[in-house]
């Protein structure tokens, strides 16, 4: 970022995220070049601030869909029907019908629902989500593949799905499986992708157009981590690949990151509010809360915070709590952070995807403004609701 972190704090006032777009241009093309020739689909649910869709749609990113709304925000950005794949959950029949009639591709991982899908438009294109049958991700809460999840078609329901699929005259154009989130070992990612590629054929699907194998690509919440090595990562795929490849005239990889585009070009930035000592632990409260910013509280994720107040000043450890009435509502615990005074600004990093997207206005305070940085020049997207208008909507 060209424009000080600080000024953008004292100009817009905190709590606020800040998005950096050519952050999000580098990991978009970091992708690209790790697997050349696969199609990557945006995980909207990460963060779907328009600038940041805006952006990706001019990189040439598709969009991966979760609800009727990301699809309808997806249209309206620019991006075409046939860029976005629509793989929502337990999905209603009004639902259906809303994406349907903008003739947007479902992808659909439960049998009823395929079934219900083919009652209701027999003879169309769908893509099938399988269940991996690999348990990976950075918590349990987005370990998708395994028995124990929601998710997918289970692979020993192969042929209970190619019959319903007969049974509509449905056409299988896309194969699908997401392991998780935030996949520690690419080993893990290979693996789903071998399990899943087992059923990829002619023979259980003539009229494949490509596989898609989800996101789960990580970033390094932890500064000193070395991340993983996707570029020997994507010529595994491009290996593993070929040989199901030349069975098919033409048959296209896609792939569904929302972390890795998102996650590195945001940041919460905050003020202290109030310093307290409690039984020897020095608290550090903030002018922010977990549900501006829930990834501490829901998965123990790691941020790294720093004070922008006291750049290079000599460190103390503190506990980072947020304004929320609830004991687990913290940023941090036990962290070194260099020397904190009430009225600090605080920077909390990594928050562009899955924080902002997440949040809610839990004890009724209204969510922050959101910055964009384009090429360093700042421009405020979103502005925070003033209690009045946040009060002024519920009554
Ligand atoms: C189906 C699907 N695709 C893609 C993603 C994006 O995952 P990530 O942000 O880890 O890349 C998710 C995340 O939950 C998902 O459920």
């Amino acid at each position: 970022m060209t424009v000080e972190k600080i000024e953008l704090a004292r100009k817009y006032g905190t709590p606020l995220y800040v998005y950096d777009l050519d952050v999000v241009r580098e990991r978009y093309r970091n992708l690209k070049t790790w697997v050349p020739g696969a199609k990557f689909f945006y995980a909207m649910k990460a963060n779907y601030n328009p600038r940041i869709l805006k952006c990706l749609l001019d990189e040439g990113a598709s969009i991966d869909a979760v609800s009727v709304a990301e699809v309808l925000l997806a249209l309206k950005i620019g991006f075409s029907a046939d860029q976005i794949l629509f793989t929502a959950n337990m999905v209603t029949d009004d639902e259906m019908r809303e994406v349907k009639k903008r003739n947007v591709l479902f992808n659909i991982g439960s049998l009823s629902e395929l079934r219900r899908f083919g009652q209701l438009y027999p003879g169309s294109e769908v893509c099938l989500r399988f269940n991996p049958d690999i348990v990976a991700g950075h918590h349990r809460k987005v370990r998708t593949g395994g028995k124990d999840t929601k998710f997918g078609i289970v692979l020993e329901d192969l042929e209970k799905a190619k019959a319903v699929v007969s049974e509509f005259g449905l056409i299988v154009v896309g194969i699908h499986e997401h392991t998780g989130s935030g996949i520690p070992e690419t080993v893990d990612m290979v693996g789903g992708m071998r399990n899943i590629l087992a059923i990829v054929s002619p023979e259980n699907f003539p009229d494949l157009r490509f596989v898609d194998f989800g996101g789960g690509f990580k970033i390094s919440y932890y500064h000193d981590e070395e991340p993983p090595n996707y570029s020997e990562f994507g010529k595994e795929v491009n290996e593993l690949f070929s040989a199901v490849r030349e069975k098919y005239s033409q048959l296209e990889i896609f792939f569904e990151p929302g972390r890795y585009l998102a996650a590195e070009c945001g940041c919460l930035l905050v003020r202290a509010t109030t310093i307290k000592e409690n039984c020897g632990k020095v608290i550090v409260g903030t002018d922010s809360g977990f549900p501006q910013l829930i990834r501490p509280m829901f998965y123990e994720a790691h941020h790294e915070i720093t004070n922008l107040s006291n750049l290079g000043g000599s460190s103390k450890r503190y506990d980072v709590a947020g304004n929320i009435c609830e004991t687990g509502d913290y940023f941090a615990s036990r962290r070194e952070i260099s020397e904190i005074s009430e009225g600090d600004f605080l920077c909390i990093h990594d928050a562009g995807a899955y924080c902002y997207s997440m949040g809610g206005v839990y004890n009724l305070r209204p969510m922050p403004s959101e910055v964009v940085l384009d090429d360093g020049v700042d421009e405020l997207v979103t502005k925070r609701k003033s209690n009045e208008e946040l009060v002024n909507e519920i009554f």
